[in-house]
């Protein structure tokens, strides 16, 4: 008898099939009502008493393991299945794609770019840990100069001569030292001021740098430049240059577009001029020029400045800066639809 269950042991072990219908027939041989087993624990009242503890044993095995042959084959089957169903039925909606949105600086940044590159503006970057020379000293801002203050400058606390760049003017020298004019570049980047966190103010922005050195460029060149930039960005034309100083440019303006005042928001943004400040500009004096190696006997030029941020929240009506750095996924995913 012992034999005989020892036997059905090794077919259990051998069995395989992928047939629900062969499985279904080899659970009743051995585990049906009146299968196999039921059979052989009939017979264990007959077994001899010195026997009846190898016997037991055995066909507990033999239970055990039709059980669980029957099980497994059971869930590869539903497995096979599963997958068999899911690729076939073409009439099922796929996985949907997870699609990310441009971030809105870079969409502002982007078109700024496309508008300079069709008039033969190029892009050139420089890196944000700068030098005192790039950053300040070339730009006509030698040391102790009281425009210093109007920066509030990250210095790196070891070394005063290296810090986080207040703007991205660090490029016009960087690119004036390692290009001959004609140049024509405009020069995005982000920069860093110790500034206080504020819905209109951050310690870190983006800004764009714009550079036109070449022979006879005028004060008019840079106007007309700056007009065909405001008109195909916010579809403005009339703009103002306001006298200013900057320690780089001479003489230096403040640009201001007229947004007008069909809105209460136009009111409130342009507080009630109608007139909205956006970059600074002005010809490059002479002494940075010089500070380059560029003769400014033979050429000249414009530069200008704006805050890419500000701009950001001006075309996408954003309330608050800080949104533009807090990577909140509501916030993003509402650019999906932009260029
Ligand atoms: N660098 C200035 C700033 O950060 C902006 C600026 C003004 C840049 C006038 C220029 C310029 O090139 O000509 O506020």
């Amino acid at each position: 008898m012992i034999d005989e269950l020892k036997k059905h042991l090794e077919i259990v072990n051998n069995f395989s099939s992928d047939s629900p219908e062969t499985i279904e027939a080899f659970r009743i041989e051995y585990l049906g009502k009146k299968g196999l087993l039921t059979h052989f624990f009939s017979e264990f009242k007959n077994i001899a008493p010195k026997n009846k503890k190898e016997f037991g044993q055995t066909i507990n095995e033999l239970k055990n393991k039709a059980t669980n042959k029957v099980n497994d084959l059971k869930q590869q089957l539903e497995k096979k299945d599963g997958l068999n169903k899911a690729f076939k039925d073409l009439t099922r909606p796929s996985e949907p794609l997870e699609i990310g949105a441009r971030h809105p600086i870079s969409i502002v940044k982007n078109q700024i770019i496309d508008i300079f590159s069709r008039i033969g503006f190029n892009v050139s970057e420089g890196p944000e840990i700068e030098d005192d020379w790039h950053n300040f000293t070339a730009l006509n801002l030698p040391e102790h100069h009281p425009a210093r203050d109007m920066q509030d400058t990250f210095f790196i606390q070891t070394n005063p001569d290296v810090l986080l760049r207040t703007h991205t003017s660090s490029v016009q020298v960087r690119y004036m030292e390692n290009n001959k004019p004609p140049i024509r570049t405009i020069s995005p980047g982000r920069v860093y001021r110790n500034e206080a966190i504020s819905a209109r103010s951050h310690c870190f922005f983006h800004q764009v740098e714009g550079l036109y050195i070449d022979k006879n460029v005028s004060f008019a060149d840079l106007k007309q430049t700056l007009q065909f930039f405001t008109t195909e960005l916010f579809g403005k034309s009339k703009i103002r240059l306001r006298p200013s100083y900057f320690p780089f440019t001479e003489p230096s303006a403040e640009v201001d577009v007229y947004w007008g005042l069909e809105s209460e928001t136009d009111y409130k943004m342009t507080k009630g001029t109608g007139w909205l400040e956006i970059m600074g500009c002005g010809m490059v004096d002479p002494n940075v020029l010089e500070n380059c190696g560029i003769d400014s006997n033979i050429y000249s030029g414009f530069a200008f400045g704006m805050g890419i941020d500000r701009i950001a929240l001006l075309l996408h009506q954003i309330s608050d800066i800080r949104l533009l750095s807090e990577n909140d996924i509501r916030f993003l995913e509402q650019f999906k639809s932009a260029l």
